[in-house]
């Protein structure tokens, strides 16, 4: 006897449908999977033998193929145990109905207990797609399968609750995204910035940075609050569209990183690998390619503090994705691209010692040490952070002073008025901030007037700047544009974009 039952599968960042077929036979017993399946869909076999036994079934005492169609893609995961079961049910007659327009993804514990799977939220977008009417997920994946409209996300907890919905006696109903909280992923809200005091050139810089979601670097000496600043970071970034939350949650969800319970991202993500993460880690890979640290941040922030500390490779390999927004991840089974749109916001110190240009410490170290330390960081990586900043050490003054800075919600709401006139602006593309804008497009967005133009040529030839140095320059200054609400690029708007990009020319180019 033959059976088919509908599931899903992952292929990068997308799902796509697969159709899990189980044939019994006469001869010797035996169970072999075809369809190119990794060691986990292997072992499912065992599993499902098991929560058969387990759930009252008879598991066929017969020849057993399974083949996972279309044959020519790697399977991975446990996500085929529920599907597999069903067909094995199907295929011995012990299950009648008819599963067409349905899709079952989950695996099996040995007593039929339904279990959690990663990439269920692009897998239920997937099943929608296809045009399948409900799709069964297990409970632990139903917040973020609920939040896909247009398709019933049915949670099962175990085999026996499904046989009950099935059979009519006790029907589940579908999840809806109301029953779920909504996940605020991270743990800084707390940290805000009304607890930095002094600082004003760097808060100031950092709202640039939101504002328009460009690449930041940090320099100062020990304790003058860089890694105090950029924590508070996400208190000030503008809310994440529906769009922008929907693909963090789908990396989050691939990556197996959504708590339990939890449906959409809501904040943006902010990560912060430890210096000693490796390449695949911060860019994504393995043997079952998984997204790394960049796509995780995507839409929100990559946080590497202690940049010389990273390992060049490391660094390194960050330059494409910085440009690209995506990373390809090629394995001999398929190449993956998962995008991976952050904003790089990176802290250092000026030298090992740290006091290098101290206004009352004295740097240690020799010329030589320092230019190695500074050297770890490459001129290509440099020139693809648009703002360089100097964080000097706090005075007494700003410490002891009562009166509080600017609290994040203040600052946030000029960061979103900002962020909407770029979401105006850039209607009907791709295109989301202005960090992003691309060539084509900037000298249409970026209209300056006469003096700011003939400023910017000055700068040009005086800075000795890249053309991609150029391209970013014009973009930051679009934003301070947009966070003064003005329309056309004035010198003084250009004027703080461009001391913005001094910094590498005092420390790296002497
Ligand atoms: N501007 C500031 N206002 C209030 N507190 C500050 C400020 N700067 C630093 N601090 C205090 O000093 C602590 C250390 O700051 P932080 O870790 O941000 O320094 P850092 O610049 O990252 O130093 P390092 O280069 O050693 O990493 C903070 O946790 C905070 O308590
Ligand atoms: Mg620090």
């Amino acid at each position: 006897m033959f059976a088919r039952v509908n599931s899903l599968g992952l292929l990068g960042i997308d799902g796509f449908p697969i159709k899990v077929e189980a044939d019994i036979s006469q001869g010797l017993p035996g169970f072999d999977v075809v369809g190119l399946p990794g060691a986990a869909v292997r072992e499912s076999r065992d599993r499902v033998r098991s929560s058969m036994k387990n759930c009252g079934f008879t598991y066929p005492v017969s020849r057993i193929t399974v083949n996972l169609a279309p044959a020519d893609i790697r399977k991975e995961g446990s996500v085929y145990d529920l599907p597999l079961l069903l067909a094995l049910l199907k295929a011995s007659g012990q299950l009648e109905m008819s599963l067409d327009d349905s899709a079952f993804v989950g695996e099996l514990s040995l007593d039929g207990e339904v279990r959690p799977i990663r990439g269920v939220l692009p897998m239920v977008m997937a099943a929608r797609d296809n045009g399948f009417q409900r799709v069964f997920v297990p409970e632990g994946n139903a917040a973020e399968g609920a939040v896909v409209d247009g398709i019933d996300v049915i949670a099962v907890s175990s085999v026996a609750s499904l046989m009950g919905h099935l059979s009519g006696e006790k029907i589940l109903s579908p999840a809806h995204p109301e029953d779920f909280p909504n996940l605020y992923l991270s743990d800084e809200e707390t940290a805000d910035f009304s607890d930095v005091c002094g600082q004003a050139a760097a808060r100031r810089a950092l709202e640039v940075a939101a504002a328009g979601a460009h690449n930041i670097l940090m320099i100062g000496p020990p304790g003058s609050g860089k890694s105090m600043l950029a924590r508070r970071l996400p208190s000030i970034l503008p809310d994440m569209t529906q769009t922008e939350a929907l693909e963090a949650t789908k990396i989050h969800s691939i990556a197996g990183m959504l708590p339990g319970g939890s449906g959409l991202l809501k904040s943006r993500p902010f990560r912060s690998p430890h210096h000693g993460v490796s390449v695949a880690g911060l860019t994504g890979g393995g043997t079952v390619p998984r997204p790394g640290e960049a796509s995780l941040s995507h839409h929100g922030v990559l946080f590497l503090d202690e940049l010389p500390e990273f390992s060049r490779v490391a660094m390194e390999s960050l330059r494409q994705p910085l440009e690209d927004s995506c990373v390809t991840i090629s394995r001999v089974s398929a190449s993956l691209t998962y995008p991976c749109s952050f904003m790089l916001v990176a802290a250092m110190n000026p030298c090992p010692c740290g006091y290098f240009g101290h206004p009352t410490r004295t740097c240690k170290c020799s010329p030589n040490a320092q230019q190695t330390y500074l050297s770890r960081i490459s001129g290509p990586l440099l020139d693809r952070i648009d703002l360089h900043i100097e964080v000097p050490p706090v005075e007494y003054e700003q410490l002891s002073s009562k009166n509080p800075s600017e609290s994040s919600a203040s600052i946030r709401e000029r960061v979103n008025a900002a962020r909407a006139i770029q979401l105006e602006r850039f209607r009907g593309t791709s295109v989301i901030s202005n960090a992003r804008i691309p060539a084509g497009m900037l000298r249409k967005v970026c209209a300056m007037t006469d003096d700011a133009s003939s400023m910017l040529h000055g700068v040009f030839d005086r800075m000795g700047l890249s053309a991609r140095a150029y391209d970013r320059l014009l973009k930051v200054a679009r934003t301070i544009a947009d966070l003064d609400s003005a329309e056309i690029i004035d010198t003084r708007h250009l004027s703080e974009a461009v001391q913005y990009r001094s910094l590498d020319r005092k420390y790296w180019r002497k």
